[in-house]
């Protein structure tokens, strides 16, 4: 493949539950994700004390990046400008080196609570939230948007794009999917190249590439050589490797990483994790790896998964 359609950057797109600060560290040491992104933080009422701050991201205390070198944005989720505002300040204070911010949670609670993707229906709330949060931090740390297409539909969607770029957002993260399609194949990477023309902040095209195959028809169509993948990742943990030509991890080396993933919590103090973070990465690798499959599968039928690895 020629060279030049490789994608130039690729994030690791941030997963409630999946990616959290021990697999980001897995992910770091593989490489070829240019950046990373907390899970959603819920900004609600208050400032959020450092603690929670550093629950999400100990890298904080690592200057904002992982232990190989990785920076990691952290992502913030609410409906308040203000609130948003005074906590990405926090975070910035902490040492974070960007803020996300997200407009694309589906979670019927997140929605309920002002939150998410509910916020798509309002793209000038949008342009507040990304203004004041934009104002309230120095002018060198990126600020982030990560939308949808829409709510219910795609009707906004120029409008979303354009309040963004307009509030002066860093980049925008676009999942090219509406709230009501949730993961719903296909992702409509169509409505990513509508969004970009419109605006000129940089675009970042996200949903459903977990191949180089993929890659390519995203950039046929879009022409987004920035990228972000979720999904595919943790089915495929050399993914950004992959997309940028290099060499691949076989089954033996993946199941080196669960045990990395184990070492991880164990040495945080979260041993309970252990067990259901092994079954749900492994349910994930098993169709991509079959040695990881055969492995737990064996486990599944002796009703030991207590220590898998
Ligand atoms: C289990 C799960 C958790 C997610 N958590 C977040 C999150 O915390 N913040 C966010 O912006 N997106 C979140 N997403 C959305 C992903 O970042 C991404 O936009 C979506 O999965 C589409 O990309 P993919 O097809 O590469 O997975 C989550 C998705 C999944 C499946």
């Amino acid at each position: 493949m020629a060279k030049k359609i490789q994608p130039d950057k690729i994030f690791l797109a941030p997963m409630e539950g999946v990616f959290d600060p021990a697999l980001r560290e897995v992910y770091s040491k593989i490489g070829g994700y240019d950046s990373m992104t907390t899970e959603f933080i819920r900004v609600t009422q208050n400032i959020l004390p450092p603690k929670v701050f550093y629950k999400y991201s100990p890298e904080l205390k690592q200057q904002g990046q992982t232990k190989h070198g990785t920076p990691v944005y952290i992502q913030l989720l609410g409906g308040d400008a203000n609130l948003l505002a005074e906590n990405a300040q926090q975070a910035v204070e902490l040492g974070a080196p960007g803020i996300d911010l997200n407009f694309g949670c589906p979670a019927k609670t997140v929605n309920r609570h002002d939150g998410g993707s509910i916020l798509l229906k309002s793209p000038d709330r949008l342009f507040n939230i990304v203004s004041q949060v934009r104002k309230s931090i120095p002018k060198e740390i990126p600020v982030s948007a990560k939308v949808r297409l829409g709510f219910e539909n795609k009707d906004l969607h120029l409008e979303i794009a354009r309040a963004v770029s307009e509030a002066q957002a860093s980049w925008l993260t676009i999942h090219a999917r509406t709230k009501m399609e949730a993961y719903k194949k296909p992702a409509h990477w169509v409505y990513i190249a509508k969004m970009q023309e419109v605006i000129d902040i940089p675009v970042i095209a996200n949903g459903d590439i977990n191949s180089m195959e993929d890659y390519l028809k995203c950039y046929e169509i879009t022409g987004c050589k920035n990228i972000a993948v979720g999904r595919g990742a943790f089915a495929r943990p050399d993914l950004a490797n992959i997309l940028k030509g290099e060499l691949e991890y076989n089954g033996e080396q993946v199941m080196e990483l669960l045990k990395e993933m184990a070492v991880l919590y164990e040495r945080g103090g979260l041993q309970n994790k252990i067990t259901p973070r092994t079954k749900q990465w492994s349910r994930f690798l098993g169709p991509n790896y079959p040695l990881i499959h055969k492995f737990f599968e064996k486990y599944k039928t002796q009703h030991d998964v207590q220590n898998p690895i």
